[in-house]
């Protein structure tokens, strides 16, 4: 039987033996309850309660903006949903970098106000600090390196990473930095595949790609982008399984037709 079928509740160990068995890793984000708790009960392996939440749920052009306690509302809420799957969030922009002990502080808030399981950071040798000291607290850490949205003004655009050998050749020693840091994981965004299938052949901890192909020990999506709620937003690497902006575009201006013409409600649909 696989892991994944087996397990009643996800781990880090659970992954690093899905790895181990070539079990690929299904990875998906989450900001709220009731989205958490279907995504949870379709048997998602992780949660990450990313900071794409600035985007999606405040609507802000960058990941930039969001809070720590910001943070902390959306991964409670998930976090009261869910049965099965392993939690991740992630650390917001300004929590954790160039200050350890304040890195150590915002993972340990998160994981006590919020009752996640693990915790996110973007980057790799320059929060070498941060990783180990939130490590010492028993924190499991995931890491997370190609485009990596918290530094958009350093890189300027979306764009793929890591495609000159320069920086692929960073990307490979980063990773391999933060496996030796202790990271449990990793993810891969937005950089060639071939690249991030040779990461993930040489690390022995799970690496979870978005927008990195198939070579990767897992993928990630953002869940409102995989269900087609958001139009704009049409990178390659992404497939919609559902077009939820149309749907509900349907359903809205339906429900706004009945109640001016006075169809809803019925005589069964009251007291
Ligand atoms: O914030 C987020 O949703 C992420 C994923 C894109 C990996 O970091």
């Amino acid at each position: 039987m696989s892991v994944h079928k087996e397990v009643k509740k996800v781990t880090t160990h659970v992954l690093q033996e899905m790895k181990r068995k070539g079990e690929k890793i299904a990875m998906l984000t989450a900001y709220d309850y009731t989205m958490a708790k279907i995504i949870d009960h379709s048997g998602i392996d992780v949660i990450l309660v990313g900071d794409s939440a600035s985007n999606v749920m405040a609507g802000h052009e960058t990941t930039l903006p969001i809070t720590l306690d910001q943070m902390i509302y959306h991964a409670s809420s998930v976090i009261r949903a869910i049965d099965r799957a392993l939690v991740v969030v992630d650390l917001p922009f300004g929590s954790y970098q160039g200050n350890s002990k304040e890195a150590l502080n915002t993972a340990i808030k998160i994981m006590k106000e919020s009752g996640a399981h693990a915790v996110k950071l973007e980057g790799g040798r320059e929060i070498k600090d941060s990783i180990e000291r939130i490590l010492t607290a028993g924190i499991p850490v995931m890491g997370h390196l190609g485009l990596t949205p918290q530094s958009i003004y350093k890189f300027g655009t979306y764009t793929v990473r890591a495609k000159e050998e320069e920086e692929a050749q960073r990307l490979i020693e980063d990773a391999k930095l933060l496996q030796d840091y202790g990271c449990f994981a990793i993810v891969l965004e937005k950089i060639p595949a071939a690249l991030a299938e040779k990461v993930s052949k040489e690390l022995s901890i799970p690496v979870i790609g978005i927008g990195a192909g198939g070579g990767c020990d897992g993928q990630v999506l953002v869940t409102h982008d995989m269900l087609g709620m958001t139009k704009e937003f049409s990178p390659r690497f992404l497939r919609r399984y559902l077009n939820l902006y149309d749907s509900m575009t349907n359903a809205f201006t339906q429900y706004i037709k009945d109640v001016k013409s006075r169809d809803f409600p019925n005589k069964e649909e009251q007291y």
